[in-house]
């Protein structure tokens, strides 16, 4: 309360002094202009007087000045009138005045010396009094007297009290009013929300349900609790895995979890930042409009590594992508993320439009990614494309070496096909970095790569990394197939190991996975709250009893228009489930300005009307395609609404999306429907696993999880989940690192004089 009334008397001095301040300006103002009234008012009385005095003056005649002034002595404030001859003794003054004045006023001398109007104020008779002196006989060329009016001026001094009077009550009240709004103020719009906000923190030290506590949405308190939520989601997220460690050690086991890996990290690598490489940035700034928004790219690289770096902190060195990437960065091209609760750096690379169209466009997407996966897609080599691909590598080179350049033996982890020559850049800079390259898609057998031009400046480059890790064992060995074929090199099949001019590569099966149990950690309650599969279904305006999902990059590798075929073929065999079953796919626009993208969205939109023409009632259609990027948000109501996802990739690295649909059924409901020929299906054997190919195979594998009993489908997704649980992507990160930290480097060798 102190503060209040600290406040509340600062607020009363300021307006007092602002309030007096005015009225005394008022009250000047006021004074001047009354006395310019009267000296004016003076003036023309005096004028128009001369005339009836001046041929009296001198001639003898007091009698009839004495007349003269009483007769005009007497009009409304005129106090008097007084008239003196040359040595300023009195001609005639009015009779009341004559006592008053033993002496001429000074005012009398001075205006026949000067020859000009003079005035004063003065007291005469206890009043306050005008005394002004008129010279007469200026126009004959002789000053024959001077003329003097008397005003009474009281009425000034009374104007003017009452106007600082008046101030006074109006300040008094100001005053009261202020201090009674302050404080209803301070009551209802500050006590109030903080009072609210103490109960929620309140609940949320003793550990009750705080979620329900609605937290004040005014403006000026925004601030205050985006900052206040997210500290207690950190409190509560520490909460969570202290009680999840407490509960590890006591069954033993050893669970992954953030703060695991964080310790992990920080002994595995003594303290040093951890720095990741990829194209993809994990936070992309787009122009809407005026606004910025900021989006979580579609795909799984960021999926997975964006909880491995909110975990441990550290640096991730992407390209700059979004049309808006650039005003968001500071002077190194760096910025804090993510934005709304920063917890890394990230560094963005530009590319002209030009390396981007070959480097990213041309050698990866339509050389490397085609030629990787297996769905007949001809890859296409450009030499242009090459000479893109190697100018950008270069380039991502020297933003890493930036970034890495006050760090003593930093471990560098690069993502993916885009880089295959970052690794041998970097070790030819810096040999005390340990390199890691993480291949996220498939690597084929030898005949399919061999077609690749520049097969071996990839594989040279690629083995300047101390650690390469796919996503399978059977990765890993087509890819030593691959160097036994095209390089010369040793090759060691029992530590699968690549030796090549005196520098040892390790390749080894790191299966990459979602941030289990949240795979969407980043979405508050709030909204986990509100997604009902009524709500859900009435959003998008469809009827129907069961929910198939698909969430998709668009791309020609992931098997959508063999789902949608064995959809139709489903709904052939099974006719009951018309109108009862409807698929949504949420497909997000990927690598459009290549031609084969374009041909394939084409494709997918030709093939959902087909199908939808072929079944659609007036009010149910069997496919829903919502062709848009999808927030994380978005996406998890229909996970956890879904009856079966639906993962059908013709190839495949991994497949997180049949991750992420597994981490999000905590109600251990849904069944899985995934592809044999996506990485995940090693791990999730619990799936409904289908040959995209067979169309049968795959309506059939639809029609069982429709049909599933719900203690199957509990005990396989819980099957599932089990497998995430201990294989989630930060226990990922903790054996990739764990490998990279083991590795020994030369000069540590040279150190033990090994
Ligand atoms: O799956 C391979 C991959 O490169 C991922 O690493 C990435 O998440 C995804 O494709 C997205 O591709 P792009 O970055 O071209 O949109």
């Amino acid at each position: 309360m102190r503060i209040t009334f600290r406040f509340i008397g600062s607020l009363v001095v300021v307006v007092a002094a602002v309030a007096f301040f005015a009225a005394f300006l008022q009250v000047r103002q006021e004074k001047t202009k009354q006395q310019d009234e009267l000296e004016r008012r003076s003036r023309l009385l005096a004028e128009s007087l001369e005339e009836a005095m001046e041929p009296h003056l001198g001639k003898g005649s007091s009698k009839t000045l004495e007349r003269l002034v009483e007769k005009f002595g007497n009009r409304e404030r005129l106090a008097g009138v007084a008239i003196y001859d040359l040595n300023a003794n009195p001609l005639a003054v009015t009779s009341h005045l004559t006592t008053a004045l033993p002496t001429a006023p000074l005012v009398v001398r001075e205006s026949m010396e000067k020859k000009i109007d003079v005035s004063q104020f003065g007291r005469i008779n206890n009043k306050q009094m005008h005394i002004y002196s008129l010279p007469l006989g200026i126009e004959k060329g002789r000053t024959s007297g001077a003329l003097v009016l008397f005003h009474d001026a009281a009425y000034i001094q009374a104007q003017l009290g009452s106007i600082w009077r008046r101030t006074f009550w109006r300040v008094l009240i100001q005053t009261i009013l202020i201090s009674l709004v302050t404080l209803l103020l301070v009551r209802f719009a500050v006590g109030g929300p903080i009072a609210q906000m103490a109960e929620w923190m309140k609940q949320l030290r003793l550990g009750t349900d705080s979620e329900s506590f609605k937290l004040p949405k005014e403006d000026l308190f925004a601030p205050m609790t985006r900052e206040v939520a997210t500290f207690a989601k950190h409190l509560h997220q520490a909460k969570i895995a202290v009680e999840e460690e407490a509960r590890l050690r006591q069954s033993a086991e050893a669970v992954w979890t953030p703060d695991r890996l964080k310790e992990h990290i920080r002994s595995k690598l003594d303290g040093k930042p951890l720095f990741v490489v990829s194209n993809r940035e994990p936070y992309m700034h787009l122009k809407q409009g005026r606004a910025t928004q900021v989006i979580v790219p579609a795909g799984g690289m960021v999926t997975a590594l964006d909880p491995v770096l909110r975990a441990c902190g550290g640096t991730w060195i992407a390209h700059g992508a979004g049309d808006a990437d650039w005003d968001a960065v500071d002077e190194q091209n760096r910025i804090k993320v993510p934005p709304d609760d920063p917890l890394y750096t990230l560094r963005r690379v530009a590319l002209t439009k030009e390396e981007e169209d070959g480097y990213y466009y041309g050698f990866s997407n339509e050389g490397i990614w085609p030629l990787c996966h297996i769905a007949h897609t001809r890859p296409i080599f450009r030499p242009e494309d090459w000479q893109a691909y190697q100018k950008a590598n270069q380039k991502f080179a020297e933003a890493v070496l930036e970034e890495i350049a006050q760090v003593d033996e930093p471990c560098v982890l690069v993502q993916d096909y885009h880089f295959a020559l970052l690794p041998r850049l970097l070790k030819e800079k810096r040999p005390d970095a340990r390199v890691a390259l993480f291949w996220h898609i498939p690597w084929p057998n030898p005949e399919s790569f061999g077609i690749c031009p520049w097969q071996r400046e990839l594989l040279y480059g690629m083995l300047g990394a101390d650690l390469v890790g796919f996503q399978t064992q059977f990765y890993c060995n087509n890819f030593l197939d691959t160097v036994d074929r095209a390089l010369e090199s040793r090759i060691d099949w029992e530590r699968f190991a690549v030796q090549k001019e005196n520098h040892a590569t390790l390749i080894k099966p790191f299966p990459i996975s979602v941030a289990f149990p949240s795979a969407f950690g980043d979405i508050g309650s709030e909204d986990k709250a509100k997604m009902d599969r009524a709500a859900l279904l009435k959003e998008l305006g469809i009827k129907t009893r069961y929910l198939g999902v698909g969430v998709e990059r668009m791309d020609y590798t992931k098997g959508i228009l063999e789902r949608f075929r064995a959809i139709e073929r489903f709904l052939e065999k099974c006719p009951n489930y018309q109108s009862e079953f409807t698929f949504v796919l949420l497909g997000a626009p990927s690598r459009t300005h290549i031609k084969r993208y374009n041909e394939f969205m084409a494709e997918v939109e030709t093939e959902a009307d087909r199908v939808n023409w072929k079944f659609k009632t007036k009010d149910w259609k069997p496919i829903v395609f919502l062709k848009k990027h999808h927030s994380h948000r978005e996406i998890l109501p229909f996970y956890q609404n879904a009856d079966a996802c639906l993962v059908t990739s013709l190839h495949d690295g991994m497949n997180l999306v049949a991750k992420e649909f597994v981490a999000s059924r905590e109600d251990e409901g849904g069944v899985l429907i995934l592809s044999r020929f996506a990485g995940a299906s090693r791990e999730l054997r619990d799936a409904l696993l289908v040959n995209p190919y067979d169309v049968d195979q795959m309506s059939e594998a639809i029609r069982h999880a429709l049909e599933m009993d719900s203690q199957e489908k509990a005990s396989r997704m819980r099957r599932m989940r089990e497998t995430l649980k201990e294989n989630n992507i930060y226990c990922w990160a903790g054996n990739l690192i764990t490998e990279l930290a083991q590795i020994r480097l030369p000069q540590s060798l040279a150190a033990k004089g090994g």
